[in-house]
């Protein structure tokens, strides 16, 4: 019997290419840098499977170059990168990786609004560039978790567990917005839904979790700065283009907000000489949240799952377009 042909656009964890190895031709792309588009393109042609990253775009001219695919396992559990309406047109299943990922990306976001509120990145920098010169009373003043209000923008796995921790360990009250009521956010966190406006104006911290689509793009700028607290602290985990990068770089200049931490920008890579890094309340990191061990290795589990159901096919365990099949 033919293996069927699959193409897997970075090295994953063994544990899921080895998964698919077993069932599979794979061929997999041995670079650090992403497959340009041609490339992906031409690797793609006469595969069933393609095990896709949140860098690689899977659009209409790649699935057109690649007539026989039957299915784009994500490695990642947002698939922006990915136009589900085409692979569904082609009746081509696209998998994602919920759950694996939620405590590791909740801990991220939990160690940014940390650090950026006590300016932990700013006074390492300054400690080890000769600046700390004494105990300073007034030194590198920051802002204080418990009891403060929190305000989740989507309030889905992540968003919840990050909650959960910053409710269940400092004490903080909840306020969240979401497309419908989450009874188990209410129940378990007392937490309340609130539209973004009240949100905003409440809340001492801000974590962004919510998907990005054409109504979220952007969601993010000067008016939205304008009406949060001087002395917010917000932090965003989930992709970059949800924030005007240049409006952040305003309010943080002009002290319209206290600090920002960020996994996520737009583009990513930031280049270096990007204003956000010159600013001393602008903590970034690249795009870590899911960056531990047993988190990738369940990602590539899922991911393994999904690929291997979908050139069966059979429906995927996670599937983000399930009507692709009917
Ligand atoms: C995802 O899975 O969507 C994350 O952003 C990658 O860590």
């Amino acid at each position: 019997m033919t293996r069927p042909k699959v193409f897997v656009a970075r090295r994953i964890p063994d544990v899921g290419l080895n998964a698919i190895a077993a069932a599979c031709d794979v061929d997999v792309w041995p670079e650090q840098l992403p497959p340009s588009p041609e490339e992906l393109r031409k690797r793609v042609a006469g595969c069933t499977g393609l095990v896709s990253l949140l860098t690689d775009r899977v659009d209409a001219a790649l699935l057109d170059a690649a007539p026989g695919l039957k299915v784009v396992s994500n490695f990642a559990v947002g698939f922006n990168n990915v136009d589900v309406p085409a692979c569904t047109a082609r009746g081509v299943s696209v998998g994602n990786t919920p759950g694996a990922l939620t405590d590791a990306t909740a801990d991220i976001a939990v160690a940014l609004l940390l650090a950026a509120g006590r300016r932990v990145g700013e006074s390492a920098t300054d400690a080890k560039e000769g600046r700390w010169l004494t105990w300073e009373p007034l030194g590198w003043l920051g802002r204080d978790l418990a009891g403060r209000t929190l305000g989740v923008v989507g309030m889905g796995r992540i968003g919840f567990a990050t909650a959960k921790r910053l409710h269940g360990g400092w004490g903080m009250k909840v306020l969240y917005t979401a497309r419908g009521p989450k009874p188990d956010a209410d129940a378990e966190l007392g937490a309340r839904r609130v539209d973004l406006d009240e949100l905003l104006a409440q809340s001492d911290f801000v974590s962004v979790h919510a998907d990005l689509n054409p109504t979220t793009k952007g969601l993010f700028g000067a008016e939205r700065f304008a009406q949060m607290k001087r002395t917010a602290v917000f932090v965003n985990t989930a992709r970059g283009p949800l924030v005007d990068q240049a409006a952040l770089a305003t309010a943080l200049r002009s002290g319209t907000i206290f600090a920002a931490g960020l996994d996520v920008t737009d583009p990513e890579p930031l280049p270096p000489a990007h204003e956000l890094y010159g600013l001393p309340n602008c903590l970034i990191v690249p795009h870590i949240a899911s960056a531990t061990t047993d988190t990738r290795d369940a990602m590539a589990r899922l991911c393994a799952d999904n690929l291997l159901a979908g050139v069966r096919g059979e429906p995927l365990p996670n599937c983000v377009n399930p009507e692709a099949r009917k």
